[in-house]
């Protein structure tokens, strides 16, 4: 499984492209409003530090609009991938878009029918939202499963990016489900790497050993 993270803070994505854990990247309107400067020197930028996938999200809402900036945001590097919401003008600029050669991220998936359709016109990648279902109370894991089953039994390309994560759980059940990609913010990131046991593991590893070296010196 891929790991995309989810922000449009290069400070953010730096160090964890660093690590060399990072697959690519994922942004949306709100994520790049939060961020000053310019939209478009911010997505090559996390191109050039991720050199793999980055979405980046059109605004417009009628088809014609959103391939005018589909095509715009596509220009800026080839790493882009341009995100369309799933919608009937969404639908009808992914199918334009991908016959171009554009790779498309079809998002605000929350039926395994959205994900369909967006593969039938031949999304790259469909985001499922898996938090903003488990908010409303129902079970976003859930429409991974279905999803994930849906594109097999069919045999479609498009890959399935767990999007709108909270926690490691939901990452390792993604996984598990057989998910193509999840896209994680820092802060679900940094979740990954923690545990106690092994905090407190090597704490206990550097104190015998630097008791032992007091013993032999002694
Ligand atoms: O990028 C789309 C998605 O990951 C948003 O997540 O936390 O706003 O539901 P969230």
């Amino acid at each position: 499984m891929k790991l995309f993270v989810d922000t449009g803070n290069i400070k953010e994505i730096a160090p964890l492209a660093a690590l060399g854990i990072l697959d690519g990247a994922t942004t949306n309107p709100s994520l790049m409003a939060k961020e000053g400067g310019d939209p478009r020197a911010i997505i090559k930028s996390i191109c050039d530090l991720v050199q793999g996938p980055v979405s980046a999200e059109v605004v417009a809402t009628d088809a014609d609009g959103m391939i005018r900036e589909g095509r715009d945001l596509a220009a800026i590097d080839p790493h882009v991938v341009v995100k369309v919401p799933f919608t009937k003008a969404g639908v009808a600029a992914c199918r334009t878009l991908a016959a171009e050669g554009t790779r498309v991220n079809v998002t605000l998936i929350f039926s395994a029918a959205q994900a369909w359709l967006a593969a039938k016109v031949g999304a790259a990648y469909v985001s499922p939202f898996v938090g903003r279902l488990d908010d409303i109370g129902a079970t976003g894991m859930n429409l991974i499963q279905e999803i994930v089953d849906l594109f097999g039994h069919a045999g479609y390309e498009t890959e399935v990016l767990v999007a709108s994560v909270r926690n490691p759980i939901h990452v390792i059940e993604a996984g598990r489900m057989g998910a193509g990609v999840v896209t994680c913010p820092p802060s679900v990131i940094e979740q990954l790497f923690k545990h106690p046991l092994t905090d407190s593991g090597l704490e206990r590893f550097l104190k015998d050993w630097e008791q032992a070296q007091g013993a032999k010196k002694a």
